[in-house]
């Protein structure tokens, strides 16, 4: 009998764990990203492994740290970009991102 009760009032504490599982809410983060013709190239072959935030956080940075970037997510991270997509990319994060 006391079996019986504990195992109910076990049961009853996993359900109501399982409820709990559904109010957590995950927030929404919107990252504010330069928006050009080369955008498109961005939405092919960053956003879906990643938030744009690892973009911005980096800050204004040389033509050739972003090169090494798009180079690190293809090579180390295997991102399939293409050659011709690499060059729109580092155009498009060196002319909004870019620094001198
Ligand atoms: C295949 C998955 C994948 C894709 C696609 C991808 N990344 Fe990443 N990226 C990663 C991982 C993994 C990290 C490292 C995360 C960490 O260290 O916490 C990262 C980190 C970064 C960082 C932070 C700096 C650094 O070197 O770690 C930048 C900037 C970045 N990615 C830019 C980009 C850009 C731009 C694109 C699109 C061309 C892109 N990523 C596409 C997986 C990806």
């Amino acid at each position: 009998m006391l079996k019986k009760i504990i195992l109910v009032v076990m049961l009853s504490f996993v359900t109501l764990q399982a409820q709990d599982i559904h109010k957590i809410r995950v927030p929404h983060i919107s990252f504010d990203i330069a928006a050009d013709k080369n955008f498109r190239a961005l939405q092919r072959n960053c956003q879906w492994c990643h938030s744009y935030g690892y973009i911005l956080n980096q800050g204004k940075q040389t033509r050739k740290f972003w090169s090494k970037v798009i180079i690190k997510m293809r090579d180390i991270y295997k991102a399939p970009i293409t050659k011709s997509d690499e060059k729109l990319l580092v155009d498009y994060l060196f002319k909004h991102y870019g620094k001198k």
